[in-house]
């Protein structure tokens, strides 16, 4: 039988396939409360501005509230024919108060609504995933805290480069979180322009009020142009790229754990809680939940290039296409939202090892740059000159199989006569961290004072 909502125009029913291809209500069911929320607030609009009567008004949104809790209370029937949520809610107020719900979609189109709903959900994720980075940072600063002046190896290109602290690293990712809170809140603040009213896409001949409509969902302003408010997707793209950077740091974060939990570095401990073990080798205790966040990043920016890829190509104003729009931003936003919900288990968890950290910074010629600084600064040598000598030495060192501290004065001044007894003061892993002083430098005071600035930014 025809459509109960454009039935008019129709003979005969869509095919049973065309009705699985069309159906949104599968996943856009996760839109009930903020498309509910759209139509009181509409409905209240029109009431205000006289397009419907207070009484019809009245009834619509206690219908709607009733409806709300018939899907939190798991009671509400859904159907695929019905195809999406608006549909859904609209055919459920009809049966629970008859003729006024007929009146509820006055100046309005499902375009502008839906465009609506989703901006506000992603609205939500927005504002979760701020909270969320800040519970991450906390414990990252909780790590910091700790271990401010736990001396370890810093690296590149996964080489011993120079000590640096344990705090100064838990801070680095503090920093690379504030930017991922920043970026949500930019996507916010700019998403935060209500659609509704645009119509089906030209606006409307009814004398609606966009201004109250946006006021009451929480929105600075209404869209100001009503083909752009119902083809807008930007929000969800913005969403789906800040949350994207932000999974590649967790999974930066995640690997850094994996590496450093193996037997082979044994700079951390990851908890019970937060491991797995195997089924046929008893000794083994994996880190699969950091595994599993470094991972996240394939399905978040995955879902980017999706949407991307659906709206791209897509003519002004609306095209079917953008129902597939939604499912790839839950999929990311669930996603994103475990793993900042593991990393901060992780992290809150994790115990590090300061003597594997301390053993590990003293090895792999740690200190060479201090010693050629020495040169620098106590022999008067270029810079460049004193990187030779110190390669000299450190070669020495290697064929011995020693470490730079371990060489005697008189080895050290074949490579240079200008060296003194005082050299051996900065080849000590401690000295080397205090000394670097500069600002954003790793030296124990910098870290405190930089855990200091973000506790104080955190409350
Ligand atoms: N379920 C649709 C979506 O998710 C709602 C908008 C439908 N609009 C239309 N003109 N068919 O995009």
């Amino acid at each position: 039988s025809a459509n109960k909502m454009w039935g008019g125009r129709f003979a005969a029913g869509p095919d049973a396939i065309m009705e699985a291809i069309n159906a949104s209500i599968g996943f856009d069911q996760r839109l009930a409360r903020q498309d509910i929320e759209g139509s009181r607030a509409h409905a209240a609009m029109l009431a205000a501005q006289g397009i419907i009567t207070d009484s019809d008004a009245q009834a619509i949104r206690e219908g709607l509230l009733t409806v709300l809790s018939e899907i939190d209370g798991g009671t509400f029937a859904f159907s695929t024919a019905l195809e999406d949520i608006h549909m859904n809610v609209e055919a459920r107020l009809k049966e629970l108060i008859g003729e006024p719900a007929g009146r509820l979609h006055t100046a309005r189109s499902r375009n502008d609504q839906v465009a609506t709903d989703f901006r506000l959900w992603v609205r939500d994720q927005c504002d979760a995933a701020q909270t969320a980075i800040a519970a991450l940072q906390r414990a990252l600063i909780g790590q910091a805290d700790q271990g401010a002046d736990w001396v370890m190896p810093g690296f590149t290109h996964l080489q011993t480069a120079q000590p640096v602290t344990w705090g100064h690293h838990m801070m680095a990712y503090v920093e690379m979180l504030g930017r991922d809170a920043s970026r949500f809140a930019d996507a916010r603040a700019r998403m935060n322009e209500c659609p509704l009213g645009a119509a089906a896409l030209a606006g409307t001949s009814f004398p609606i009020d966009r201004a109250a409509t946006a006021k009451a969902l929480g929105f600075d302003r209404p869209a100001a142009n009503s083909l752009d408010a119902v083809s807008d997707r930007d929000f969800a793209l913005e969403y789906l790229a800040a949350a994207s950077i932000c999974a590649m740091h967790l999974s930066r974060l995640a690997e850094e754990l994996v590496i450093w939990s193996s037997a082979q570095f044994r700079f951390v401990r990851m908890s019970d809680r937060f491991s797995t073990g195997s089924s046929i080798m008893p000794q083994k205790k994996n880190p699969d939940a950091a595994e599993l966040v470094r991972a996240k990043i394939g399905r978040i920016l995955g879902a980017t290039v999706g949407l991307f890829t659906v709206m791209k190509g897509l003519p002004l104003t609306y095209s079917k296409d953008m129902q597939e729009d939604k499912e790839q931003v839950f999929d990311a936003a669930d996603a994103l939202m475990l793993a900042l919900a593991a990393s901060e288990g992780m992290m809150k968890d994790l115990s590090a090892n300061p003597d594997v950290l301390r053993a590990a910074a003293s090895s792999g010629f740690s200190t060479a740059t201090d010693l050629a600084d020495w040169l620098v600064r106590e022999a008067g040598l270029p810079f460049r000159d004193a990187h030779h000598v110190t390669g000299r030495l450190v070669a020495m060192a290697e064929a011995e199989g020693k470490d730079l501290p371990d060489l005697t004065l008189a080895q050290m001044r074949t490579a240079h006569d200008a060296i003194t007894e005082g050299v051996f003061d900065v080849l000590g892993v401690d000295n080397s961290v205090r000394s670097r002083t500069s600002y954003g430098g790793t030296a124990p005071d910098n870290v405190r004072s930089q855990i200091a600035r973000w506790k104080q930014r955190l409350t």
